[in-house]
């Protein structure tokens, strides 16, 4: 075997804490929901079990009322922050109070594709959890039914310091109640992480939120933040179209026929947030009823579940290689050249291997089979060349942030195969 693909299948070993995987260790010492759906689809090429566990014991950690939280701390830690006891929440197994991009529907028909039919009895309290949390994410973070889901936290995101919430994130105060005794820049450079003011801004949501007893009807009335978002639609919308088709598979005919109604309400909201003249999609900031103009990656990941006229798939690629232009590794976060960019620091500017992921997914989808290998292609070569970091500099290819880091592992394995 290819040694990376190796070093690859050992990264996802030695971040083994018991059926779960964390991002990487000390840095990311739990359980995090998108992350662990990528590695499920990467342990899916080849240990089907493990896989399943992936998912399972990311579903230990939902909530009540169907909300999968964005992190499960399975075990206490104390080099990450903000612990459990920031968060205060209420679950059997303590978690956060906020969710991320749902993946997990993507990585459970794959996983229950890799298994073969026999393993139904595996899949369907999974596919039942992510039901679940498919009609939370309508009820309480869509509650006008417009189609476009809202997020109320960079975080839930998962792209923490996006250029695209600078505008939204600068109206949520700075004050705390909670000491902000960040230990991220204890393991990594600062420069490559948020700023100190974000972070501040990061934990009065979290104050805020907790305060409402993380009743999803009384943050979404008092949130200070509230962005409809493209880029978390876009996954739904996708996990939606798997969902449905598990629910076939399945024989839940009501259900595929409940997902197929909302897929086609996110379906309609996307393709009103194209914008001809910006050549992508854009967010809508909830607060000042705005769109999110912030250039960034988010406005073309519509592309993965939306099947686009000729005339939008074209314009769409014409502005990504504008973007790629003189790049070492794709793709940028943010474009480059613009006074927000910057090639280390985060989501704002480096290139990520599970965003490229997507976004080879989506080109694929849109028969754009050239511009898809580039992006494959850069993605290995810059993970052949330094390592499985957790992201890299567009700029100079060198990898930033986390080193062994578990999402890059299984993108590299998922990248491979194709
Ligand atoms: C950071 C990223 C987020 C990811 C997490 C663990 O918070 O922004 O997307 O899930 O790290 O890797």
């Amino acid at each position: 075997m290819n040694k990376h693909l190796d070093e690859a299948r050992r990264i996802l070993a030695s971040n083994d804490r018991g059926g779960y995987t964390v991002p990487t260790d000390r840095l990311y010492p739990f359980q995090w929901n998108w992350d662990s759906a990528f590695v499920a689809m990467g342990f899916a090429l080849y240990d089907v079990d493990r896989a399943y566990r992936e998912l399972e014991r990311l579903a230990e950690g939902q909530w009540a009322d169907g909300m999968i939280p964005h992190i499960i701390f399975h075990q206490p830690s104390d080099t990450y922050f903000p612990g459990p006891s920031v968060w205060r929440t209420r679950h059997s197994i303590p978690t956060s109070g906020i969710t991320q991009p749902p993946v997990f529907a993507i990585a459970l028909r794959k996983v229950h594709e890799a298994a073969g039919s026999i393993t139904e009895a595996r899949t369907l309290p999974l596919y039942e959890a992510a039901l679940k949390w498919h009609r939370w994410w309508y009820c309480a973070r869509d509650p006008e039914g417009t189609g476009l889901v809202a997020l109320l936290h960079p975080w839930e995101t998962g792209s923490d310091n996006s250029p695209a919430w600078d505008i939204a994130l600068a109206r949520v105060p700075t004050t705390t109640e909670t000491a902000v005794a960040r230990k991220d820049t204890g393991h990594v450079n600062a420069e490559m992480r948020p700023r100190d003011e974000d972070y501040k801004r990061f934990i009065h949501l979290v104050d805020t939120y907790a305060a409402c007893g993380w009743d999803p009807a009384q943050q979404w009335e008092k949130a200070p933040f509230k962005v409809a978002e493209v880029q978390t639609t876009a996954i739904l919308l996708k996990a939606g179209e798997d969902l449905e088709h598990l629910a076939r598979r399945l024989g839940r005919k009501d259900e595929a026929a409940e997902i197929a109604a909302l897929n086609a309400r996110s379906r309609k909201a996307l393709l009103a947030q194209w914008r001809p003249a910006l050549s992508r999609f854009v967010s809508r900031d909830l607060i000042s009823g705005e769109d999110v103009e912030a250039p960034t990656q988010a406005g073309f990941i519509p592309l993965l579940s939306l099947d686009l006229e000729e005339e939008i798939a074209g314009a769409l690629v014409g502005e990504m290689k504008a973007w790629s232009k003189g790049l070492k590794v794709v793709f940028p976060t943010t474009k480059p050249g613009i006074e927000s960019f910057e090639p280390k620091r985060y989501w704002r500017g480096p290139a990520w291997a599970i965003i490229n992921w997507l976004l080879i997914d989506g080109l694929k989808r849109n028969r754009q089979p050239d511009l898809a290998e580039e992006l494959r292609k850069s993605t290995i070569d810059a993970i052949e060349t330094e390592g499985f970091a957790e992201y890299f500099d567009p700029m100079t290819g060198e990898g930033c942030g986390g080193l062994g880091f578990s999402w890059t592992a299984a993108a590299y394995l998922w990248l491979m195969r194709q």
